[in-house]
C-alpha cells in the first residue's frame, strides 16, 4: 500500500468510529457555559452586590469561598462578563481584573497584572512592593473609573505570602479622590478567615457567600446539560452518567472533578472505537485520573521530599515495611551524597515526613513501646510501580531507583 491509502485509511477509520465528540472543548476546566445550572441564588447575590457599579457607585467587597469545583470561579466570571457588556451598553466607567492569585503565585506579581490589566506600565520585576502598589493607586485615581479587582483563590497566596496584599487593597479607597476599587476575594479553603488580621477580614467580608457542595442529583443535571455539547447524541449511557455524577458526589461534590471523569471515559471509549460511553469507562477513568494524581504529586515534590520520600521507598524494595525515622535518615544521607547535595538535619526530614504523610504518599502511625516510649512507623502510602514510573523519568534521580543502600545490611533485592 501507497504511504497516502495508508494514511487515508487511517482518517477514514478514525473519522468513521470517532463519533464521541462533538465538542471536547466545553469540557476544559476553563470553559464557561451560559448555563449553570443549582447556582441560580449565587448568581443572584454576586449580580446585587455588584449592580450598583452600574450606577457609578463603589459595590461592596464580596468574600465567596467553598469548596474546589463548587463553581466559584464560573459564576463570578459569568455574572462579570454580564457586568462588562452591560456597562458597555450603558457607557459606565468601570473596569475589571480578574487574577487567580495561586498561578500568579506573589504579591508582587499581582500588582503587575493589576497594573496591566488597566493600562499601568509596570516593570515586570524589581520595585519595591511599597513602590509597585503606590503606582497602581496613583494610576488608577487618574483613570476615573470604578475598579473591580476578582482575587481568585487568593488563600494559596494568603498562606504563602502573608495578608499585606490584602490589607493595602482593601484601604486603597482612603486614599483614592476619582476612583473606586472593590474587591471578589474567593478562596477554596472554608477556614481560610483565620488567617486574616480581623481589620482585613471585616473590609473583605462587606458580604460573604458561601458556595455549598452539589450533591449527585445536582452534579447530574450539570453533567447532562454539558454533555449535550460535548457529545454526539446517545453516545453518553445513562449509567455512565449516573456514576461520574455518584463518584464525584461521594468525594465532596466537585463538579470539575465529575467533568474530569466525563472527559477521561469519552477519551477512552472514543480510542477503543466503542459508539457508547458506558459504566465500564466511568471505572477506568476513575483509575487513571488517580493515578496521573499521584504521579503528578511525587513528580512535583520539591527535591529533598522526593529524595525522603525515595528512601522510603528502598526500604520497602528492601523489605522495611516499618522503617523508622532513623533508618530514613541513614539512607537519604547516602542517597543525598550519592547524588551530591547536602543532607538536610534530621529533624527537617522528620518534617519532610509529616509532610508526605499529610498528602498520602507515606503513612506513619505512631507505635507504644511500652516503657521505652513511642516510636513512629513509617511505610509507603501508594503502590511501588508508580513511584518506579516517576522516578524512572527524572533525569537527575533516575539512577536512585536501582540504589542498594549500604547501610542496609541484610539487604536484599526483591527484584522490584
Ligand atoms: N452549576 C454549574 N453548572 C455548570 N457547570 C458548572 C457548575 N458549577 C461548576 N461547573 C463547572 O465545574 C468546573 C469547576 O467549577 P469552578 O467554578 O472552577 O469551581 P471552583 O472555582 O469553585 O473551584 C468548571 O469547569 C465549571 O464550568
Ligand atoms: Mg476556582
Amino acid at each position: 500500500m501507497k504511504h497516502s491509502d495508508i494514511l487515508d485509511e487511517l482518517f477514514d477509520n478514525f473519522l468513521n468510529h470517532a463519533r464521541i465528540f462533538r465538542n471536547r472543548d466545553v469540557l476544559r476546566h476553563d470553559y464557561i457555559p451560559s448555563y449553570l445550572p443549582h447556582r441560580e441564588s449565587e448568581m443572584r447575590r454576586v449580580g446585587e452586590v455588584i449592580a450598583p457599579a452600574l450606577k457609578e457607585c463603589r459595590c461592596s467587597n464580596l468574600f465567596i469561598y467553598g469548596k474546589p469545583g463548587t463553581g466559584k470561579t464560573a459564576v463570578t466570571k459569568y455574572v462579570l462578563g454580564r457586568v462588562q457588556e452591560k456597562a458597555k451598553e450603558l457607557g459606565a466607567p468601570i473596569a475589571i481584573s480578574y487574577i487567580n492569585c495561586r498561578l500568579v503565585g506573589t504579591e508582587y506579581r499581582v500588582f503587575f497584572y493589576l497594573c496591566n490589566s488597566v493600562g499601568i506600565k509596570v516593570p515586570f520585576t524589581g520595585l519595591a512592593l511599597g513602590e509597585i502598589f503606590d503606582r497602581f493607586k496613583d494610576g488608577i485615581d487618574l483613570k476615573k473609573t470604578l475598579l473591580i479587582v476578582v482575587l481568585d483563590e487568593i488563600d494559596a497566596l494568603v498562606k504563602s505570602k502573608g495578608d499585606t496584599l490584602l490589607y493595602e487593597l482593601t484601604r486603597i479607597n482612603e486614599n483614592l479622590t476619582r476612583s473606586k476599587v472593590s474587591i471578589i476575594g474567593i478562596s477554596n479553603d472554608l477556614r481560610f478567615k483565620e488567617w486574616l488580621d480581623p481589620r482585613v477580614l471585616s473590609s473583605l467580608s462587606e458580604e460573604e457567600l458561601v458556595f455549598r457542595p452539589y450533591n449527585a442529583a445536582e452534579l447530574r443535571d450539570i453533567l447532562a446539560e454539558r454533555a449535550k455539547l460535548a457529545f454526539y447524541e446517545g453516545v453518553l449511557s445513562d449509567g455512565a452518567l449516573s456514576l461520574c455524577a455518584a463518584l464525584a458526589a461521594a468525594e465532596h461534590g466537585d463538579a470539575r472533578r465529575a467533568l474530569d471523569l466525563l472527559r477521561v471515559a469519552g477519551e477512552l471509549a472514543e480510542r477503543e472505537g466503542a459508539k457508547q460511553i458506558v459504566e465500564e469507562h466511568v471505572r477506568l477513568a476513575e483509575k487513571r485520573i488517580e493515578h496521573n494524581r499521584i504521579f503528578e504529586a511525587i513528580k512535583n515534590l520539591p527535591l529533598h521530599s522526593k529524595l525522603v520520600f525515595c528512601s522510603v521507598y528502598l526500604l520497602a524494595k528492601a523489605n522495611v515495611n516499618d522503617a523508622i525515622t532513623g533508618d530514613i535518615y541513614a539512607v537519604y544521607c547516602e542517597i543525598c551524597s550519592e547524588v551530591g547535595v547536602a543532607p538536610l538535619t534530621q529533624r527537617r526530614v522528620s518534617t519532610l515526613i509529616s509532610e508526605l504523610d499529610a498528602i498520602g504518599l507515606l503513612n506513619s502511625r505512631v507505635v507504644s513501646l511500652g516503657r521505652y516510649g513511642r516510636t513512629k512507623k513509617i511505610r509507603l502510602g501508594i503502590g511501588r510501580s508508580i513511584i518506579r514510573e516517576v522516578f524512572q523519568n527524572d533525569e537527575r534521580l533516575g539512577s536512585l531507583i536501582n540504589y542498594a543502600p549500604k547501610c542496609l545490611h541484610k539487604a536484599k533485592d526483591s527484584g522490584n
